[in-house]
Order: structure tokens, then sequence, then C-alpha cells
């Protein structure tokens, strides 16, 4: 008789237990749906970050209102001289050539900064969110490390305005000729 109560009250012990764990199945669900809304925020956040604009540095050299005048008055020849100091690093045809440490500036005017394929750029050119113009060239020439803090194009910049429009003036009629066949 002991006996057979004995084993009663295990039996129910587990029907108990049993029971009180059945609750579990029903919670885990929900912790995985709060597990899921954890991810969801932290990529959210993540993803905010990576959209900040990496460009306020953009704003600190303001575009020099002379410029229209210093490329309506630029020289080609002279630009093609001064372009000597970037042909180290940048070819000036459509593909870029190896060897160089810079992407071509072929058509680099009008071309989003860091879109030529193939190119490992840094993240400072990459999310810049800028298209090259005449005057934002103008404005990293200046001074690249200032004008896009962190990037990778190690040149000191030139100062003298009428050399930098000599230069973007040379580019411009380089990358208006056609590709070669
Ligand atoms: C020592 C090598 C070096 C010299 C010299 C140099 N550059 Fe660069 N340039 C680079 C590198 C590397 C990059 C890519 C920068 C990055 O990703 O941060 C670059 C990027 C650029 C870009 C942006 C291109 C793009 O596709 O977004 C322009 C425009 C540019 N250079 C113009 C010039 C001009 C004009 C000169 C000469 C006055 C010059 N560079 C001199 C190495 C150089």
């Amino acid at each position: 008789m002991p006996v057979r109560r004995t084993a009663l009250v295990i039996a129910a012990t587990l029907l108990v237990v049993a029971c009180s764990g059945s609750p579990e199945p029903d919670a885990a669900p929900a912790s995985v749906a709060e597990a899921a809304d954890t991810v969801a925020a932290n990529a959210e956040a993540a993803a905010a970050e990576a959209a900040v604009p990496a460009v306020p540095a953009a704003a600190v050299i303001a575009p020099n209102p002379e410029l229209p005048a210093l490329l309506a008055a630029a020289d080609v020849n002279k630009g093609k001289v001064l372009y000597l100091q970037c042909r180290a690093c940048h070819s000036l045809v459509p593909e870029t050539e190896s060897g160089k440490i810079g992407p071509t500036l072929y058509g680099v005017i009008g071309r989003a900064t860091g879109s030529m394929a193939g190119f490992a750029y840094s993240e400072a050119v990459m999310k810049s969110g800028i298209t090259w113009t005449a005057e934002q060239i103008d404005s990293w020439l200046t001074r690249p490390s200032e004008f896009l803090p962190g990037n990778k194009m190690v040149f000191v910049g030139i100062q003298n305005p009428q050399d930098r429009a000599n230069i973007i003036a040379f580019i411009q009629a380089e990358s208006a000729k056609p590709a070669a066949p």
C-alpha cells in the first residue's frame, strides 16, 4: 500500500511538473520575438549611423566665386604641364592604368565621387555623396585633406587658383577626346 501511494505521489508530481512546464512553449515565441525586435532595433541603429554623411568638410573649403572667370582664362597647355604632378598617380584615359595608385581622371567631371569601378576608394570619398563638378574639384585640389578628411590622396594641394583652373581645363579637354579604339 505505502509503495503504491509513493508511486502515486511521484506520478502526481511528474504531472504537476509536466503541466507547469507547459507554459514554456508559449513563452518561447515571445522571447524569440523580443530577440528579433532587438536585432531589428540594432540594425536600424547601425543603418542610421551609416547614413550619417561624412561630409561636413565639403563646406570647409567654400567654392571660389572667381572660378568661372579663371576657367574662361585657363591655359590648357599650362594645365598639361601642371598635370604632371597628378600623372604619377592618375591616368587620363578611360581605363585606370595599372601601376597608378589613383583612379583615372578621364571623365571625372560629372562623375559621382568614388565611382570608378575596380578602384578601392577610402570611406571618406565613398561616403561623401559629392558629384565632381569643376567647383568641387577646385576645392578638393586646394587642400584634399581638409576637403574630405580621411581620404587617401596624399597630395598637399595647389594654392594658386589659376593653376587649379588650368589643370581642370586640361582634364576637361582630355576627357572630351573620344576613347582610343
Ligand atoms: C600621390 C598620389 C596622388 C597624386 C599626386 C594625386 N592624386 Fe588624386 N587621388 C589619389 C588617390 C589615391 C585617390 C583616391 C582617394 C580616396 O579614395 O580617398 C585620388 C582621388 C582623386 C579624385 C577623386 C576621383 C574619384 O573618382 O572620385 C580626383 C578628382 C583627383 N584625385 C584629382 C587629382 C588631381 C587633379 C591631381 C593633381 C593636381 C591629383 N589628384 C594628384 C592619388 C593622387
